[in-house]
């Protein structure tokens, strides 16, 4: 079972791209190390790792290197023998054994003093831990996902990190670009925070507010946006406007030049030009706009010819046409005409319209997709090769 915290929102390209390659990984038992700015994820990246790992009914077990004095620390993970120091009244173990079988998170790994960093490099190599103040060595098996929001190439270079540590933990590596670098991810984000509150219930995001946050820089990240957005959901009595915003954001000097959200013509064909073929669902929940607003948009750019419809059996998709585009300078108008009174026939496939008007089957396709566009011909039957088209009866 997925743990529930680990759910990543992400709409942008390089989110999907990251959460593929974590899935894949997290099948292994190769390290991870996560790297990412402060308040990128990384965390909940490491949980994600876990929970989709074949060690999900075992322990997951987070320690933050930067949070414990140094000699607490290998005591914290490698355990103790009663006596050992003051204080160690008992034997305890260590984290190592706690999370054995399962994933320990070594989260700020970049902060750990050097000579611990030799120990914990022994432990990876041999696979087993010795408590402190013991002689018996215990064998784990843990899988080992680390995480510094420092650069951990400039800590070598600085010989603040160990190198063989580094490519130890450096089984793959998985970077969490800040949040800034994925605009398409702020206004998801920023609504999944605000209605996973019930007290926030039927408190919206300004328009205003939503060029807002596209155009803030954000410093500290989702960590940042979500704590703005609950705190402006405090102030405002239901839509949340700048006023609500401005006075959370971290960088107050941020001088914030609101670049105007472009219009949702220019917005959809961006989108269809990222992500390909997209269906009207897919348009609605990464665009965030009414389906009936599209509906209206979508019609008026396939007039122009920007855009056309793909229907494959009772799957609608629309993608950018520029295929459909150079058609016409591509053939020539003798070829057009032929197209057309090819087309007035009756049913034509894509195979008998290329053998009649003696043009390739992919030019013939982009013929009669730039026809289904214009509402002159409809697809009818099957996908594929055999797909046939109608003239439509108008
Ligand atoms: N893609 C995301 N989807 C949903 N919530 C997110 C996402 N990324 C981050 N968060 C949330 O933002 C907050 C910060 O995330 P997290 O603690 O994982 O960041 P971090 O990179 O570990 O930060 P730090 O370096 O400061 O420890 C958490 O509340 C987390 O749940
Ligand atoms: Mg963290």
């Amino acid at each position: 079972m997925a743990h529930p915290g680990s759910t990543i929102i992400g709409n942008s390209k390089i989110i999907r791209e990251i959460l593929s390659k974590a899935d894949r990984v997290a099948r292994t038992s190769l390290s991870v190390l996560v790297t990412g700015e402060s308040g990128t994820g990384k965390e909940l990246l490491a949980r994600f790792l876990h929970d989709r790992s074949q060690r999900v009914a075992r322990p997951y077990v987070a320690v933050n290197c930067a949070a414990i004095p140094a000699e607490l620390l290998e005591a914290e993970l490698f355990g103790y023998k009663k006596g050992s120091f003051s204080g160690a009244v008992s034997d305890r173990d260590g984290l190592f054994v706690q999370a054995d079988g399962g994933t320990l998170f070594l989260d700020e790994i970049g902060d750990m003093p050097l000579p611990l960093q030799a120990k914990i490099l022994r432990v990876l190599q041999e696979k087993e831990v010795r408590p402190v103040g013991g002689r018996d060595v215990r064998k784990v098996d843990v899988r080992i996902v680390a995480a510094t929001h420092r650069n951990p190439a400039k800590l070598v270079s600085q010989g603040k990190f160990r190198e063989d540590l580094l490519f130890r933990l450096q089984g793959y590596a998985l970077h969490l670009p800040p949040l800034r670098e994925r605009e398409r991810d702020v206004i998801a984000l920023a609504r999944v925070m605000l209605h996973s509150c019930p007290e926030f219930a039927g408190k919206e995001l300004s328009r205003e507010v939503q060029e807002l946050l596209l155009a803030y820089s954000w410093p500290g990240n989702v960590r940042e946006l979500r704590n703005v957005v609950l705190a402006a959901a405090v102030d405002a009595p239901r839509s949340i406007k700048a006023r609500h915003i401005l006075p959370h954001l971290a960088d107050k000097g941020a001088s914030i030049t609101v670049t105007p959200v472009l219009p949702v013509q220019e917005r959809l064909l961006a989108e269809l030009k990222e992500r390909g073929q997209q269906t009207l669902a897919q348009l609605h929940h990464g665009l965030h706009i009414l389906k009936s607003t599209l509906h209206y948009h979508i019609k008026k750019l396939m007039a122009q010819g920007k855009i056309q419809r793909l229907a494959e059996g009772s799957r609608v998709r629309f993608t950018v046409a520029d295929d459909a585009e150079g058609v016409q300078q591509d053939l020539p108008g003798s070829q057009i005409q032929a197209v057309r009174t090819e087309t007035q026939a009756g049913k034509v496939t894509r195979q008998q319209m290329a053998n009649s008007v003696g043009i390739s089957i992919r030019a013939a396709g982009r013929v009669l997709a730039l026809l289904v566009n214009m509402g002159i011909m409809t697809p009818d039957g099957q996908g594929g090769e055999m797909r046939g088209y109608l003239p439509c009866r108008l």
